[in-house]
């Protein structure tokens, strides 16, 4: 037994788990010297100092490391049997460090090829960024043993710096983006910017990179150029995660990535576009309720983009937006279609592909004004599908924008049910697609599930939801955004019925739409909409005497309508004053 051996067997009974991170982390900075005297001795251009890395940490709590592992490889490699120790004062006296010199020292006079893992050598990869360790778990003992296994990335390939001697290259001077030289090692300008999940502008400028390549290879008309949003991470940021988050797929779809590295992404895509346009077909129908991984970054409509973790998953997270439904534009290579021909309002054509005409504007939030249309659009949709009659335009009312401001979510629901109600939407963007996925649900239930569904909703809560934005009886409207649980939502409250009212959704109408329109609205094209009083009544003469002709022409003579004209009635009065002035003033 030597030394290391009965130091092992003899510090094994010794709580370690948590102490050993703590030695790891001084560890990794003696091997950053170490690494840094190899960049110098050999002239190595591109040897980074390592980051310690708490995402490392936790894939090292992997309980088997003597399989080959199909995740490793790919963004990390490992080396499984690095040993440091409690007790030493100096970190350099670690009989770790000996073994990775002396295994250094054994690769240059003779150097060697491994399938798995490099053991040692790894830790002196030049491109390596991060690193992490822990104890390794004895299945045996059914323990944590002294022996830990250290993981490096995000390079799944094994390189190693020139050995020879001969190289001529300046030490620090081939360094990672955002990396400068700092006496022979690249060092990062700003370590806590660094992650091993990828820094975010990298993300978005490879993705639409990426986009562009795709659009003008596939000829994709709308192939729009993503925007990044700081409100979309916020909400990602804060959302309750359960396994896919049950909130996607309305205004947002998902990629879950282990890390970010371009050239992963770049590899699935490929093998994505390898596959037959059956099998194409066949990957899109079973994965577009959950996420397409990769593909997604593809799809042509989303706008936004935000990557960054979740505080209930370690691993990357990007979302997309404002897009709920997984559109693909036509792979099968035979588009006539032009790149950029085909965007979307706001957006122009910048070499194939649709880009923001003032990215500053846009956001994942969207416009209150496409908003307004798009909600008349809907209720419109709706009213002469089911042949609502009295379903009312909605018109944006300050009162309520001012009765919502300062309230919170818990406010709102102690005053709803009175002269407003409310409904939540995550954005004004999209709010067709939004509400018709939400309500479609509800429209193909049977009589009785409906009725059970309002009763039980309205007893569980103070709102319906979706549904709330197709209340025939509702006119106004007012929305802001607010914040639930961290989660910011856009939240309208909608007026002036306090109670939840739908229509007729059995299909069984016989009503014309817009037929019983409240006062003062009218009917047009099936929605009511206020009639707009204007100051001075326009009265078309030619068309009053036209509609006289027609009516001599068909049917009785009817009296006169008697015109209240406030104008007229002051001129006639003013005419009288004159003729009376005149008659016994003689002027
Ligand atoms: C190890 O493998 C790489 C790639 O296959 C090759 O370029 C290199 O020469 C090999 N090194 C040795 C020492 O066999
Ligand atoms: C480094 O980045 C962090 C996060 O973006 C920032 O808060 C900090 O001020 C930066 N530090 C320096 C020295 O620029
Ligand atoms: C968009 O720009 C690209 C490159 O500038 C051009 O080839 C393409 O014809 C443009 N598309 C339209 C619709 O103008
Ligand atoms: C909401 O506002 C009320 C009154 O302004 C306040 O008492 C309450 O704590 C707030 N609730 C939350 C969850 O912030
Ligand atoms: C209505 O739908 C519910 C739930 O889907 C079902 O249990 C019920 O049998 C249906 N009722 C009728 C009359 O079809
Ligand atoms: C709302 O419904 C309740 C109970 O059915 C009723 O008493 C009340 O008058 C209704 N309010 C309005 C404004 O219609």
């Amino acid at each position: 037994m030597n030394l290391i051996q009965s130091l092992l067997v003899f510090l094994s009974f010794v709580p370690i788990k948590d102490s050993s991170i703590l030695i790891g982390k001084k560890f990794f900075l003696e091997l950053n010297n170490l690494r840094q005297h190899y960049a110098n001795k050999y002239n190595v251009p591109n040897m980074h100092k390592l980051i310690w890395s708490r995402t490392l940490v936790d894939i090292s709590k992997w309980p088997n490391w003597d399989v080959s592992l199909p995740k490793a490889r790919k963004t990390w490699r490992y080396d499984e049997s690095v040993t440091y120790l409690p007790g030493f004062r100096d970190i350099k006296d670690q009989p770790g460090f000996t073994e990775i010199k002396d295994a250094a020292e054994a690769y240059f006079s003779n150097p060697y090829n491994n399938t798995y893992t490099m053991g040692h050598l790894e830790l002196l990869n030049p491109v390596q960024r991060f690193i992490g360790c822990g104890p390794k778990f004895n299945a045996k003992f059914n323990e944590f043993s002294l022996i830990h296994v250290c993981l490096v990335g995000t390079e799944g390939k094994f390189t190693f710096f020139d050995t020879s001697r001969k190289s001529k290259k300046l030490p620090g001077s081939e360094c990672h983006k955002r990396y400068k030289n700092e006496g022979g090692l690249c060092v990062a300008k700003n370590e806590t910017e660094e992650s091993y999940h990828g820094y975010s502008q990298d993300i978005i400028d490879d993705v639409n990179r990426i986009r562009k390549k795709y659009s003008k290879q596939f000829n994709v008309p709308n192939m729009h150029q993503l925007i990044w949003s700081d409100d979309l991470l916020k909400n990602l940021q804060n959302m309750a995660w359960n396994n896919g988050f049950m909130g996607a797929r309305v205004t947002w779809r998902y990629v879950q990535l282990d890390t970010y590295i371009e050239t992963f992404i770049e590899r699935e895509l490929s093998n994505f576009f390898e596959k037959t346009d059956v099998e194409k077909r066949s990957f899109i129908s079973t994965n577009s309720d959950t996420t397409l991984d990769s593909l997604e970054f593809l799809n042509p409509l989303q706008k936004f983009i935000a990557c960054g973790q979740n505080s209930n998953t370690p691993s990357l997270i990007c979302l997309l937006g404002t897009e709920g439904k997984f559109t693909m534009f036509d792979s099968s290579g035979k588009s006539k279609e032009i790149p950029g021909s085909n965007c979307q309002k706001r957006y122009r054509n910048d070499s194939g592909v649709c880009v923001a005409i003032k990215p500053e504007e846009e956001s994942y939030f969207g416009r209150q004004s496409d908003f307004m249309s798009d909600i008349n659009q809907i209720r419109r949709r709706y009213a002469k599908e089911y042949r609502v009659p009295n379903m009312h335009a909605l018109a944006w009312s300050n009162e309520l924008a001012e009765i919502l401001e300062p309230l919170n979510m818990t406010i709102v629901r102690a005053q709803a049910k009175k002269t407003w109600r409310y409904g939540a939407l995550n954005t004004y963007d999209n709010t067709i697609y939004h509400i018709k996925a939400d309500v479609t649900r509800f429209f193909e239930m049977n009589r009785t599930a409906k009725n059970d569904h309002i009763v039980k909703t309205l007893s569980d809560k103070d709102t319906m939801d979706r549904l709330e934005f197709l209340n025939p009886l509702q006119k106004t409207i007012a929305c802001g955004r607010k914040e639930e649980e961290g989660v910011t939502y856009i939240i309208c409250l909608l007026g002036p019925e306090g109670n939840f009212t739908i229509f007729d959704t059995s299909f069984q109408s016989q009503l014309a739409a817009g037929s019983k329109c409240h006062k003062g609205y009218y009917n047009e094209d099936g929605l009511c909409i206020m009639q707009i009083p204007t100051q001075v009544p326009i009265i078309d003469y030619r068309k009053m005497a036209e509609e006289e002709r027609n009516k001599a022409l068909t049917e009785e003579p009817e009296p006169e309508p008697i015109l209240e004209n406030h104008g007229n009635e002051i001129s006639l009065g003013y005419l009288l004053v004159f003729l009376l002035a005149k008659l016994f003033f003689n002027i």
